[in-house]
C-alpha cells in the first residue's frame, strides 16, 4: 500500500497503467465499518482502490468541531492495508489549500435546505474538496456512504454540472444491532445519550411503517417521526423533514421517491440519519 500526502505521488501511481480502472473512497479518517464498506464495494469493482483521508477544514463552520474531530492516522492506515487498498492520500492543508487559495465550487440550491440551512458553508467545503480529489485521483468510480445523504445529492449534481468522468456508487447505511447509524461522532455519546441516540432510527421505520400503512400526508409523516423523537428526554430535534429526493425540497404527499431525514442534538453532539421511501 502507498500511503503519500504528495498530489505528484498520486498522479504518477494513477498514471503508470492508465487500462486499470480505479475506485476512490474519499474520507476524513476515523475509520469505521461504515467507510470500510465502501472500500469493499470499491474493491470489488475496481483494478485498484484509492482512499484519501483529509480532515477538510473548509467544510466545517468556525463553532464546529474541527479540533475535536476525532483522528486516528495510524489506525486507519492498518484498516485500509488489511482491505487491501492500493493507495492512500493523506494530504497536508498546505497541499490541498495553499497560499493565495481562492477557487470554490458553490452549487445554488441543493445545498440550500436541510444540513446547508444549519451548515450554511458547509457543502462549499464538500464540493470544492471532492472536486479536487477527483482532479488529483481521477478515478473510474468513487463511493460515498447514504448515512450523508444531502452529500449525495450534491455531489451527483457536481458530477453532472461540471462534467466529471466520474462514476458515483452510493453504498447503504451501515447501522449497530440496535439500529444507530455509524458516525465518527458516536464517540462523543455518554452512557445516557448512547442509548437514547436510537430514536432516529426508530422515528424513520415508525414514518415507513407508516407510509406502508397508506399514509400519504407528509406532515403527518413528519409529525409521527417528531413525536417518536420528542419521547426521548435527552433528544433535541434541529430538523425533521420529508423532502423529494433529488431536489430536497419539503413534500406535502408522499408520491414519488422521498427522503425522510432528521438532525438531532444530543447535549453537544449532533446526529443525522435517513431513510428513502416509495423509491
Ligand atoms: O463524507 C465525508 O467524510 C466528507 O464530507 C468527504 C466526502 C470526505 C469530503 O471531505
Amino acid at each position: 500500500m502507498i500511503t503519500t500526502d504528495q498530489i505528484q505521488t498520486v498522479r504518477q501511481t494513477r498514471r503508470a497503467d492508465p487500462t486499470l480502472s480505479w475506485g476512490l473512497v474519499p474520507t476524513m479518517g476515523a475509520l469505521h465499518e461504515g467507510h470500510l464498506s465502501l472500500v469493499r464495494c470499491a474493491r470489488a469493482q475496481n483494478d485498484r482502490v484509492a482512499a484519501s483521508i483529509f480532515v477538510n477544514p473548509t467544510q466545517f463552520a468556525p463553532t464546529e468541531d474541527l479540533a475535536t474531530y476525532p483522528r486516528d492516522l495510524a489506525g486507519d492506515l492498518a484498516k485500509l492495508k488489511a482491505e487491501g487498498v492500493d493507495l492512500v492520500f493523506t494530504p497536508t492543508e498546505a497541499v490541498m489549500y495553499p497560499p493565495g487559495f481562492q477557487t470554490t465550487v458553490t452549487l445554488s440550491q441543493v445545498t440550500k435546505p436541510l444540513e446547508g440551512a444549519a451548515r450554511p458553508t458547509h457543502f462549499q467545503g464538500v464540493a470544492t474538496v471532492v472536486a479536487k480529489l477527483f482532479n488529483i485521483v481521477q478515478p473510474t468510480r468513487a463511493y460515498f456512504g447514504q448515512k450523508d445523504a444531502q452529500q449525495t445529492v450534491v455531489i451527483r449534481r457536481l458530477i453532472h454540472d461540471l462534467n466529471f468522468n466520474v462514476e458515483m456508487v452510493v453504498c447503504p447505511i451501515v447501522r449497530e444491532a440496535d439500529g444507530l447509524a455509524l458516525s465518527s461522532r458516536n464517540a462523543y455519546l455518554d452512557e445516557n445519550q448512547r442509548p437514547a441516540a436510537t430514536v432516529l432510527h426508530r422515528a424513520l421505520l415508525a414514518a415507513k411503517a407508516a407510509f406502508e400503512a397508506g399514509e400519504r400526508d407528509a406532515e403527518q409523516v413528519r409529525r409521527i417521526m417528531r413525536q417518536t423523537i420528542a419521547a426521548e428526554p435527552p433528544a433535541r430535534i434541529e430538523y425533521v423533514s420529508a423532502a423529494e429526493a433529488a431536489a430536497l425540497v419539503e413534500v406535502q404527499q408522499i408520491s414519488g421517491p422521498t427522503l425522510l431525514s432528521m438532525a438531532v442534538f444530543f447535549g453537544k453532539t449532533r446526529l443525522i440519519d435517513n431513510m428513502l421511501i416509495n423509491d
